[in-house]
């Protein structure tokens, strides 16, 4: 698709991504991930950068970075408890994109040493991890803008608006799973943009989605 010249309406912003996916780990060689490639962050940070913002990348250690742009500060993470840490440490940014997939679950003890199978049988109890978004929304710096990320299986709509009122977000930007170039480690996407005021559907490249979020968001905000 047809990407024109950007013009620079985030120039003077900070602008935090989070993107991939996190590991909780059980012993030094199993862990709990899910399959995010960090594609869509990644575009969303480039987007945001062209748009002259200054942006700050948080991504998972197994996120491919080889292309991110010089001029964007990365950090990367492995565990929920990990991107919490740099999220704070980065909570003064005016607009965080937490495009992370964060698990919800961590085995609730780390073995220190590689579990061995001599048992017929394994339980493993997990706890919830705390949720980044959640906390940044109720922490929320004057003005800043927080935009979640959440991929649905069903009720994309209703449960977009529901993570939108719960986590005191901004923006959610909804993603239909079922949906053909949709999803995981694909370079499209199809995504509702659910607001307060506004829902919209975009889709395209994810490089032409992310900029297409960036400014409906901008838009929005400008005109209240
Ligand atoms: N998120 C987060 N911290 C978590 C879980 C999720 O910050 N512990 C963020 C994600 O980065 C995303 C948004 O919350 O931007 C929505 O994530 P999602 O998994 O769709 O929502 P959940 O509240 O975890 O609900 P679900 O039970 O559907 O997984
Ligand atoms: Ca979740």
């Amino acid at each position: 698709d047809h990407i024109t010249e950007p013009s620079r309406f985030l120039e003077g912003k900070h602008v935090l991504v989070t993107c991939g996916a996190t590991r909780e780990h059980l012993d030094p060689v199993r862990f709990l991930s899910n399959p995010s490639t960090g594609k869509m962050g990644l575009a969303m940070a480039a987007a945001a950068r062209s748009c002259g913002a200054r942006v700050t990348l948080l991504h998972a250690g197994s996120v491919d970075t080889g292309g991110v742009d010089a001029t964007i500060t990365r950090h990367a993470f492995s565990s929920t408890d990990e991107l919490f840490r740099q999220v704070k440490a980065h909570a003064d940014a005016d607009i965080v994109i937490m495009t992370a997939a964060v698990s919800d679950f961590r085995p609730a003890q780390k073995h220190e040493h590689k579990v061995s199978k001599d048992s017929a049988e394994l339980s493993i109890t997990l706890e919830r991890t705390p949720d980044i978004l959640q906390w940044l929304g109720e922490n929320r710096k004057k003005g800043q803008i927080l935009i979640g990320f959440a991929m649905e299986t069903r009720d994309l709509v209703p449960r977009s608006r529901e993570k939108r009122i719960r986590k005191k977000a901004d923006w959610i930007v909804g993603n239909d799973l079922t949906m053909d170039g949709s999803g995981f480690a694909v370079d499209t996407n199809n995504v509702v943009l659910v607001g307060e005021h506004m829902e919209k559907s975009l889709s395209g490249s994810k490089k032409s989605v992310a900029r297409q979020l960036l400014q409906q968001i901008f838009e929005s905000q400008v005109t209240g």
